[in-house]
C-alpha cells in the first residue's frame, strides 16, 4: 500500500513500513505541513495493524535539514500562538515516534541536520550511509539545539562529543556517527538499502509484542535504580506472556526442548503463531 501526502510518502508492506521525507528541493526541512503529514503517516500505519518496523528516510540526497527555518520559526515568530500551535504539531510526532510500538529505524542517506539528528537521535535503531554529514548547526543562527534535538545529543552521543557540536555547530560524518553510537552501522552509500533490509529481515522474524514491550523495558530500566527494574520486568513479562498466549513457552521453548535451534545463535520459528 502506496499514501502518498503531500510532503511524506508512506510505503506499507506486510510488517515494513517506510516513511519518506519527501521535499527533496528543500533538502527535506520540515516545514508545517511536513509536520502535519508525519503525524498522519504514524496514523496510517497505526490503523493499518501488524507494522513491526518503521523505517524513516529521505527522498533526493538529504536525510533532513531539519526544522524549515523560515515556515516553522521565521513567518509565525511574531505572532506567538501561530508559533506555539505551528510547533506543537511538530513535537507531537517526535513524542509520538520516540514511543511508538513498531521498532523505528532510521534509514540516514543523506543531510542530518537539526531535527534531522533528532529524528535519528529519537527512533530504536539508525544506518548511515558513511558520508552524510550530520550536524547540530542550530548555534550557527543563535540557538541552542531545542525541541528534543538536545535530548537526542545527550541520549545518542558522549558527553563530550554531544557538547563539542552543539557549542561549535561542526558538522560530522556517518563514519563518526558510528564511532559515537548515534547510528549502528554506517555503510558506503551503495549498500545503504540492504544494510537497512537486513536488520529490518532480522526484526520482522521476531514476535512484535515481544518488540514493542522490549522497546518499554528498556526504555523504563535506564531511567530507575535494579530493584525497580527487576520489579517491572517481572511484571512486563507477566503481560508479554498474557498478550503473546505465552509463545515463549508453548512455542520458543518447546522448540529448544526438541534442541531444534539454539537461541544464542538464532530465533525460534513462529511458525502459524506469527503475527
Ligand atoms: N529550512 C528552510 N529551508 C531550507 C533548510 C531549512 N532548514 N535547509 C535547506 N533549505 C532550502 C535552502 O534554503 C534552499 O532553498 P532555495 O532553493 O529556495 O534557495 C534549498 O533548501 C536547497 O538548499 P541549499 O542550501 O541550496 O543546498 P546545499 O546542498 O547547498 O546545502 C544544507 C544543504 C543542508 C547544508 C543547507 O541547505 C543548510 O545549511 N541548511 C540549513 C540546515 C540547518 O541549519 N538546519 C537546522 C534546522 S533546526
Amino acid at each position: 500500500m502506496v499514501i502518498k501526502l503531500e510532503t511524506v510518502l508512506v510505503e506499507i508492506e506486510g510488517p515494513v513500513a517506510t516513511i519518506s521525507l519527501d521535499r527533496p528541493e528543500k533538502k527535506n526541512a520540515m516545514n508545517p505541513q511536513m509536520h502535519a503529514d508525519m503525524n498522519a503517516a504514524l496514523d496510517e500505519i497505526e490503523a493499518a495493524g501488524g507494522v513491526k518496523v518503521v523505517v524513516v528516510t529521505g527522498n533526493g540526497d538529504s536525510f533532513s535539514a531539519g526544522m524549515d527555518l523560515e515556515e516553522c520559526f521565521l513567518r509565525p515568530y511574531e505572532d506567538p500562538m501561530l508559533f506555539y500551535r505551528t510547533n506543537l504539531v511538530a513535537l507531537r510526532w517526535f513524542k509520538r515516534l520516540k514511543a511508538f510500538p513498531a521498532v523505528t529505524v532510521a534509514k540516514v542517506n543523506g543531510f542530518a541536520f537539526g531535527g534531522g539528528v533528532l529524528v535519528t537521535g529519537i527512533c530504536d535503531l539508525a544506518v548511515a550511509s558513511e558520508g552524510v554529514l550530520f550536524g547540530l548547526s542550530e548555534i550557527n543562527f543563535g540557538i541552542f539545539p531545542a525541541g528534543g534535538a538536545s535530548w537526542a545529543a545527550a541520549n545518542n552521543l558522549p558527553r563530550k562529543q554531544a557538547l563539542y557540536y552543539i557549542l561549535t555547530g561542526d558538522t560530522f560524518t556517518g563514519a563518526q556517527a558510528q564511532e559515537f553510537g548515534l547510528v549502528n552501522r554506517a555503510v558506503p552509500a551503495e549498500e545503504l538499502d540492504a544494510e537497512t533490509d537486513r536488520i529490518v529481515a532480522k526484526l520482522v522474524r521476531k514476535n512484535p509484542v515481544t518488540l514493542e514491550l522490549a522497546k518499554q523495558v528498556y526504555e523504563h530500566n535506564r531511567a530507575t535504580d535494579l530493584p525497580a527494574a527487576i520489579d517491572y520486568d517481572q511484571a512486563k513479562l507477566w503481560e508479554l506472556s498474557r498478550l503473546t498466549g505465552n509463545e515463549w513457552i508453548n512455542v520458543a521453548l518447546k522448540q529448544f526442548e526438541k534442541r531444534s535451534f539454539q537461541p544464542g545463535l538464532s530465533t525460534y520459528r513462529r511458525g502459524d503463531a506469527a503475527s
